[in-house]
């Protein structure tokens, strides 16, 4: 059990270092940091000195993430992390707090006296926001991207992430060289903000992870024809927007009526062109966001969706364009980790909660190659994804000394 003066300078260098990462940010409001942006290159500058600090020696992949390493006594690995981008005008905590926590967790050990190699890692774009896809280092890493996927995948000036990782000095080419020695990958471990309200409702300082929803994601194009909004009758209209409208009710109520809690469905793009008040839209872009614990469930909503759109199309004389930018199953979490997790916590006395999580993270695609778990620490008022994002610095420093008392626990 580590001492509580120790837990609180813990919990006094994640506050300082959160703090200092926070203005790696291209808005003033919250975080935004895209990946492959200028805010996003400084974040990883400070992650890598911080890394170097603490003596892990440091490499960068060719996807944009960053990994630390503490050498142990075999070739095995075992890997903590979580993505230092953002969304926009995001949290100062979302992803990259667990960056900081992994760093805290390796500087409690020396080199060579744990039965592994240490792996942090910072990964590079899980949110998505930029390209519309996600968990861009993660799935480079364990050999599911294939560079030439990754042209298809532009933002919305047009630049694909192909492009987009060159200009910042990545070789999107050269993925497939990173790839981890999954045989050799004795668990993975996530430390995150909860994103909901569950745990700060509780007043629990941890949640420990049962599992983790899986995702569909569309980006959708509805084009119609552009005419004057007074001499038009209704009768002659291609109008894109009644159809977007449609789309977006039935992902609302697809979702709503269905048993399972956990699914959910939101359009959360809608950009509508020429976008005038006295012109019948020509077109929409919309995103499609669905998720789940239950794969089937999921694709029901998806299902329901598309169909709705399609008729809709269909009465309006419209075309429509989908692409479907990512998909991933849900996944449970490891059950040895997650017991190895739980003993840290009963004997250091730590009251936690067992819950799902209903935000994607790098633990989803990475839980279906290698043990996997999750932690949470709670969320004042269960807020994410927006500038009010908070988590206390002794909850973090609370989950820190869980994992170390883990780690030291493996290797008796
Ligand atoms: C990432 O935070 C997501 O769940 O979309
Ligand atoms: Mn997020
Ligand atoms: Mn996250």
């Amino acid at each position: 059990m580590l001492e509580e003066q120790m837990v609180g300078s813990i919990a006094q260098r994640i506050q300082q270092e959160l703090a200092a990462l926070s203005h790696y940010s291209a808005t003033e409001k919250g975080v935004t940091r895209l990946p492959f942006t200028k805010e996003a290159e400084d974040a990883l500058v400070c992650l890598e000195k911080m890394m170097k600090e603490t003596g892990l020696s440091t490499c960068r992949d060719h996807s944009g993430a960053l990994h630390g390493f503490l050498p142990g006594k075999s070739e095995k690995r075992f890997i903590i992390g979580s993505h230092y981008d953002s969304v926009v005008e995001g949290g100062a905590y979302d992803g990259i707090a667990g960056v900081v926590c992994g760093i805290e967790i390796a500087r409690h050990f020396s080199p060579d006296t744990l039965p592994f190699t240490l792996e942090i890692v910072a990964f590079n774009d899980e949110e998505g926001v930029r390209f519309g896809g996600g968990f861009l280092s993660s799935k480079a890493l364990l050999g599911e991207l294939k560079s030439e996927e990754l042209k298809k995948y532009c933002d919305a000036d047009g630049v694909s992430c192909y492009e987009a990782m060159q200009r910042s000095g990545c070789d999107p080419e050269k993925i497939a060289e990173d790839v981890w020695p999954l045989e050799n990958i004795a668990g993975f471990l996530e430390i995150h903000i909860e994103q909901g309200a569950r745990l700060y409702q509780s007043g629990l300082p941890i949640g420990l992870v049962t599992g983790i929803v899986g995702m569909r994601r569309f980006d959708i194009e509805i084009t119609g024809r552009a005419d004057h909004a007074g001499t038009t009758p209704m009768t002659m209209r291609a109008d894109a927007l009644t159809a977007a409208a449609a789309f977006i009710l039935t992902a609302q109520k697809a979702a709503a009526e269905r048993a399972a809690p956990d699914v959910v469905a939101t359009v959360g793009v809608c950009e509508v062109k020429p976008g005038t008040v006295n012109t019948v839209p020509a077109s929409v872009h919309l995103t499609l966001d669905v998720r789940s614990l239950d794969a089937a469930v999921r694709d029901e909503v998806v299902d329901e969706c598309f169909a709705a759109l399609q008729k809709a199309a269909g009465a309006n004389d419209l075309t429509v364009k989908t692409q479907e930018k990512l998909t991933v199953a849900p996944v449970k979490m490891d059950e040895k980790l997650m017991a190895r997790l739980s003993e840290a916590m009963t004997e250091e006395e730590i009251p936690y909660m067992a819950l799902a999580s209903g935000a994607g993270h790098d633990a989803l695609p990475i839980a279906r190659r290698v043990p996997a778990a999750m932690l949470f620490v709670p969320s004042k008022d269960g807020c994410s994804h927006c500038p009010e994002e908070y988590s206390e610095p002794e909850d973090f420093a609370r989950a820190v000394n869980v994992v170390i008392h883990m780690l030291e626990d493996w290797s008796e």
